[in-house]
């Protein structure tokens, strides 16, 4: 309920925790939408119940505005309240779940999680544990290119934007740069950009040009070279560096695999449907064993008017304007002039940091949908695997398993050989099956009797890429179709309808994949799919988090075993489960969102739209040994952020914070939020490191 300030009094209810604004501007209110999987696949009387869901979700919606009035008192807390929160209890803000004894015992942990937890609090800052410190590494607008200008924002135009560090910084990539010493290349998303915090006086009727060209300049990749200070853990950008680089809404891009130069993919800009302009909302990613990255095109369907066929429908691409009126500006974002321009949005992207010449690169064979991120792991040969999800409520996860393997090395030849990696192989859907009784499964999220919410699955083939062709798996589609409409596909084959499927993770110590689960306010409610063993909780505000064993531990295998890991929420909510670790002893935790594992084997969680009225935060827990589903929070974002792009390394971890002053009603006159520069400065989200005073290892 944080980000619901009495500014403006927009009425704000959006189902996950997150403001009307970040709905609006993120993805296109995607909540507030029909759920665009209508597929009978696991459903039940769609049509009629698709009506019912949207009064009962306007009840719901007035009981949500309710509290938030409730909420706001806790916002509107003097500092000095909030102080004591930030610092108080360890693991719980309300006096239910903790014993004072832990505060003591809470250094303690499994090795690397040895910090005292952050408590839940709604401090306009990173607030951090006892003994650690921070730095701002860079903001929205700081120049990296040569010739960039220094931040204006009362006079921002496209040119110095595409210079300077773009807007929502989320996935968060650090690579090594050998010969530089102390210096590592950063590599960061830029999802989306929130015209009413960029723009003074912003008119979202009547967006200007000048406006919607820095919005494209704003979105995209940044490639920024960082330095560490010795001594202290902090980390600042070079500016200018030769591998400095931006990617923005204008960039060539690469069309490459399977469905590359397509009929569906041709447009008049475009008639060999191979090069396309720009990257768009780029979620979260992973970085690859060949040194590059990959990054996720997700909530893409937003920025398209006039959708009107059924697999824009599929998309929940509108059929009206867009919220920021960008087909005014160029007919591409228009489906009506130009029809096959979304066909070119919904890839994973792969960028080649490296080589500030390269043209970066959309993958068809991993398919399109609203990519959270991807990440990938070999086979024993040497043939990579890829994990992607489908960030939408009641879709699915996905994997690719390719078919040529990976050349070590970094002459020419093997870099442009790891280029193509992906754009040969299997592209398969998660199917999944419980091993309790389906009455076991009530809804409530109450373990069943054999004490696990557990089961096994199958990964179901869809299309393969050869060098020669491509081939269907799913009856009446071709494999082009299944490459460019792959929802559909998910569809027909009977994929399981999950939770928000949001990043996943292997790990590096055992080869479980975890799978983050964020949240879902439609499960189990009228028409639209129940509660199953894998998404045991009806009206799922808080997610969860899947644990994936594959069969003989091979990435490629084609069955898996899977439980859950964690059921977020309050400790104190019996629906709650914390791989069977005493309750009394972790972190309340809501919508988890990116993964991350530490040099030691833990997993880092971040969250998005936190249900229980704090901000949001990164949680560090074991999943291994005696201490497995100790769940601690290491830090909270300031208010109306979203905690992104962890990376936990021995000696410092960085979060990218999201959309910070995000809250309905916020504007630039109306700042809900002063970070990070104070009050006056406008808000400007920006990369964070934190590291410990003492200059130990994190957690140790
Ligand atoms: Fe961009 Fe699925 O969060
Ligand atoms: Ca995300
Ligand atoms: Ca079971
Ligand atoms: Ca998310």
């Amino acid at each position: 309920m944080r980000r619901l300030l009495p500014l403006i009094g927009t009425p704000a209810s959006h189902p996950g925790g997150r403001s009307a604004l970040t709905c609006r501007f993120r993805c296109g209110d995607a909540c507030f939408q029909e759920v665009p999987n209508t597929s009978a696949n696991q459903y039940v009387g769609d049509v009629i119940a698709g009506a019912l869901s949207r009064r009962s979700m306007m009840r719901a919606a007035a009981v949500v505005t309710v509290a938030a009035g409730a909420g706001t008192a806790a916002v509107a807390r003097a500092p000095q309240a909030q102080a004591q929160a930030a610092t108080g209890t360890p693991y719980a803000a309300q006096p239910t779940a903790q014993p004072t004894a832990q505060s003591t015992s809470s250094r303690r942990g499994a090795r690397g999680l040895r910090f005292t937890p952050v408590a839940p609090n709604t401090t306009d800052a990173v607030v951090t544990p006892d003994g650690y410190r921070q730095n701002v590494v860079i903001r929205w607008g700081e120049p990296i290119l040569r010739g960039a200008p220094a931040f204006d924002p009362e006079n921002q135009t496209a040119e110095a934007q595409a210079g300077q560090f773009g807007y929502n910084n989320d996935f968060l990539a650090l690579l090594p740069l050998p010969g530089e010493r102390g210096r590592q290349l950063l590599v960061a998303n830029h999802e989306y950009t929130d015209e009413i915090l960029m723009f003074r006086g912003y008119d979202a009727a009547s967006p200007t040009r000048r406006q919607v060209e820095v919005a494209w300049a704003a979105h995209g990749l940044s490639a920024v070279v960082v330095e560490e200070d010795r001594g202290t853990g902090r980390l600042t950008a070079v500016t200018r560096h030769h591998l400095n680089r931006r990617v923005t809404a204008t960039t060539e891009f690469r069309l490459t695999g399977p469905a590359a130069g397509s009929a569906l993919l041709r447009t008049s800009a475009d008639p060999t449907g191979r090069k396309v302009l720009g990257t768009l909302n780029n979620c979260s990613g992973g970085t690859t064993p060949w040194g590059t990255t990959l990054h996720g095109e997700e909530n893409f369907n937003q920025y398209f008017a006039n959708g009107s066929r059924p697999t824009d429908t599929r998309y929940g691409i509108g059929t009206g304007a867009t919220e920021r009126k960008w087909e005014r500006f160029d007919r591409r974002f228009d489906i009506a002039q130009e029809p096959n321009e979304v066909h070119r949005f919904g890839y994973v992207v792969e960028f080649d940091p490296y080589d500030p010449a390269s043209t970066p690169r959309k993958h068809t064979a991993l398919g399109r949908f609203k990519h959270e991120a991807a990440t990938v792991r070999l086979t024993d040969d040497g043939r990579p695997v890829v994990y992607t999800g489908d960030d939408e409520r009641f879709d699915y996860f996905y994997k690719f398993v390719g078919s040529k393997r990976m050349r070590h090395g970094t002459s020419r030849s093997a870099r442009e050989h790891n280029l193509s990696l992906l754009d040969e192989g299997t592209l398969y859907v998660a199917k999944l099956t419980g091993d309790s009784p389906a009455t076991d499964i009530d809804g409530s999220g109450k373990l069943p009797g054999d004490g696990e919410f557990d089961g096994g699955g199958s990964w179901i083939p869809l299309a393969t890429a050869t060098a020669g062709g491509a081939v269907s798996h799913v009856e009446g589609m071709t494999a082009e179709e299944v490459f460019v409409f792959t929802r559909l596909a998910g569809d027909k084959v009977g994929a399981t309808k999950m939770d928000r499927p949001e990043d996943i993770q292997p790990s590096p110590h055992t080869g479980k994949v975890y799978v983050a689960l964020t949240n879902n306010s439609n499960r189990g409610k009228t028409g639209y799919a129940p509660a199953d063993e894998a998404n045991p909780r009806n009206a799922n505000k808080h997610g969860h988090i899947l644990e994936l064993t594959e069969r003989h531990s091979r990435p490629e295998s084609l069955t898996f075993g899977w439980s859950l890991f964690l059921v977020a929420g309050d400790p104190a909510d019996s629906s709650t489960y914390f791989a069977g670790f005493p309750k009394d002893r972790v972190s309340p935790i809501s919508c988890p969102d990116n993964v991350a594992f530490d040099p030691h084997g833990n997993l880092w969680i971040s969250t998005d739209g936190n249900q229980l009225g704090s901000h949001d935060g990164l949680f560090g827990v074991a999943t291994r040994g005696d201490r497995r589903g100790e769940l601690k929070q290491f830090l909270t974002v300031p208010t109306g952020a979203e905690t992104c792009g962890p990376i936990v390394q021995d000696r410092r971890v960085l979060v990218a914070v999201q959309h910070p002053g995000e809250v309905d009603g916020a504007s630039v006159e109306k700042p809900a939020s002063t970070w990070p520069d104070g009050p006056g400065k406008i808000v400007r989200p920006a990369v964070v490191a934190v590291w410990r005073a003492d200059g130990c290892d994190i957690g140790i």
